[in-house]
């Protein structure tokens, strides 16, 4: 039997759509770039229909990775499959995923429908997916809570309609290790021809069993594991993929599969998708926690002296992280900040690489120690500045509260901007000057504010959600001065809100010049 579990990762579509983790086009462009180094089989980039914006960014996503296959989603009807293709022309591998509920709940209370109007909706949904896109994935979504002789009947339909990939989701987290194993292994067992397919599992984590649930439905037959980088997702999330990666890997006696997942990448990946969406990752989150492998008390620190194994199953080498996370001195050359960017897993061209050292001596003139996080923050700042509008030049705050801030804004060629304000402290203040300074108003509706790494000097990282005519902005910035880094993020808020605006107006222009 095949022992290869292959690695769908969604956290570009079912992750994206938590509270607090929404990226923009280009960030989720950066992100797939990172999947894509860490080996993912399959990325979910999105689901088209949803907006223009959405189409577009799984365009992107789709054009740009090359070595794994691009999924978009689609309920299935006719509008969602084809706009799904569409978005998928570009892509290398393109992998179309079309899903209904078969639970009797849904059918009743949420589509309205019989068990056998679905069964149609299958056969027409996979049949019309499978002659626009050479491979489609089916979801039976709500599996674990759908009747098994149903969903045995819809798997047959899906298969024989041309599915490539069967999907038995536990859409709400409810079901249990033992459960989901039997379920598989009776699916598996009852469906002719399912040794033609790839069955996949997609767990959420609302009982905190979405691991053991994939790990278990793998015994069941599952050679697919759906899941997100950190666990992020809808409610409590989905499987984390680093924890079930790292099981199988850890266990592979027990657990004896392979999957094409460089570890090395683990942590990286985890670190730039917190750097992008400000989502904190708990300290004693296994694998990429802080806490992952630290070890504090005197007794085990005795024992990791003696043999490291004593207290540690996996090294943090392994899941890409170095036990000294130690950048580089204040007198490290741009050949060592280009060498250690790399090993983190950014190819810096030579433009980006002279802007990243002004950065980096700036930052290590404030701090002694310059770490990995902290590099990894100041690129992710970095590719930010590519696409701002307005730039920040200078910040300066005056008294307490009230506070008065002056800010210096370049935009382009024009001439430069500086604004004053007053507000309730600093921060206040100087998003307040920012707002006057170029002319757009926002409601600050989440600010959160965080040190890079330990120590009194450290790196602190803003990241903040602007409302501005009723729509969210995301904007994050850092520096080791907060004031500072609080009016980067809110100024990249604004930033993104003034480039969507531009978008529109181009947009429209060669309509208002034909009316
Ligand atoms: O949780 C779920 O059922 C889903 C499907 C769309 C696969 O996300
Ligand atoms: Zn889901």
């Amino acid at each position: 039997m095949e022992t290869r579990i292959h690695i769908f990762d969604t956290t570009l579509r079912d992750g994206e759509q938590s509270p607090g983790a929404s990226m923009d086009e280009h960030e989720k462009l950066q992100m797939a770039a990172q999947l894509e180094r860490l080996g993912v089989d399959v990325i979910e980039a999105g689901f088209p229909i949803a907006s223009e914006q959405e189409y577009q960014g799984v365009r992107r996503i789709a054009k740009a990775v090359k070595t794994c296959h691009v999924a978009a989603l689609a309920r299935a009807v006719r509008p969602d499959i084809e706009r799904a293709a569409s978005a998928l022309e570009p892509a290398a591998k393109p992998h179309l995923h079309t899903f209904i509920a078969t639970s009797d709940l849904h059918l009743e209370h949420k589509l309205r429908m019989t068990r056998e109007q679905v069964l149609e909706n299958v056969h027409n949904a996979v049949s019309l997916a499978k002659s626009l896109v050479p491979r489609v994935e089916f979801s039976a979504e709500d599996s674990t809570r759908s009747d098994w002789a149903y969903l045995v009947e819809v798997v047959k339909v899906a298969v024989a309609a041309g599915a490539d990939v069967i999907n038995l989701p536990d859409t709400v987290g409810y079901t249990t290790p033992s459960e989901i194993k039997g379920m598989f292994q009776h699916v598996i067992a009852n469906v002719p021809g399912s040794d033609k397919v790839i069955f996949s599992s997609h767990n959420h984590n609302d009982l905190g069993l979405a691991v053991a649930n994939a790990l278990a439905a793998v015994e069941g037959g599952a050679r697919q594991v759906e899941c997100t980088v950190s666990g992020i997702g809808e409610r409590a999330g989905n499987t984390s993929l680093e924890e079930f990666v790292m099981a199988v890997h850890t266990r592979h006696q027990v657990y004896p599969y392979t999957c094409g997942i460089n570890t090395k990448e683990l942590v990286p990946s985890s670190t730039l998708l917190s750097k992008i969406t400000g989502l904190v990752i708990p300290y004693n989150k296994p694998i990429v926690g802080r806490n992952a492998f630290a070890h504090e008390s005197g007794i085990h620190q005795h024992g990791m002296l003696a043999n490291s194994q004593t207290y540690e199953i996996m090294t943090p080498e392994s899941v890409g992280r170095s036990r000294s996370e130690l950048v580089l001195g204040k007198h490290s050359g741009r050949a060592g900040l280009a060498s250690r960017a790399k090993t983190l897993g950014y190819e810096l061209d030579a433009e980006e690489l002279s802007q990243l050292y002004d950065k980096f001596i700036d930052l290590a003139d404030k701090k002694k120690e310059v770490f990995d996080d902290d590099l990894r923050m100041l690129i992710v700042a970095l590719r930010n500045e590519e696409f701002e509008v307005c730039h920040l030049e200078m910040v300066r705050t005056y008294g307490g509260n009230p506070s008065m801030a002056l800010v210096r804004i370049r935009r382009g060629d024009e001439p430069v901007i500086e604004a004053m304000a007053t507000g309730d402290g600093p921060v206040d203040a100087v998003c307040r000057a920012i707002e006057k300074g170029i002319n757009v108003e926002g409601r600050l509706e989440q600010f959160d504010i965080r040190a890079t790494t330990p120590g009194k000097e450290a790196l602190g990282e803003a990241y903040v959600t602007v409302q501005i005519q009723g729509k969210n902005y995301k904007g994050n910035g850092a520096d080791t001065d907060i004031v500072v880094a609080a009016a980067q993020a809110y100024l990249n808020a604004l930033n993104k809100y003034i480039a969507l605006k531009a978008s529109f107006e181009t947009q429209e222009a060669p309509k208002a010049a034909q009316g």
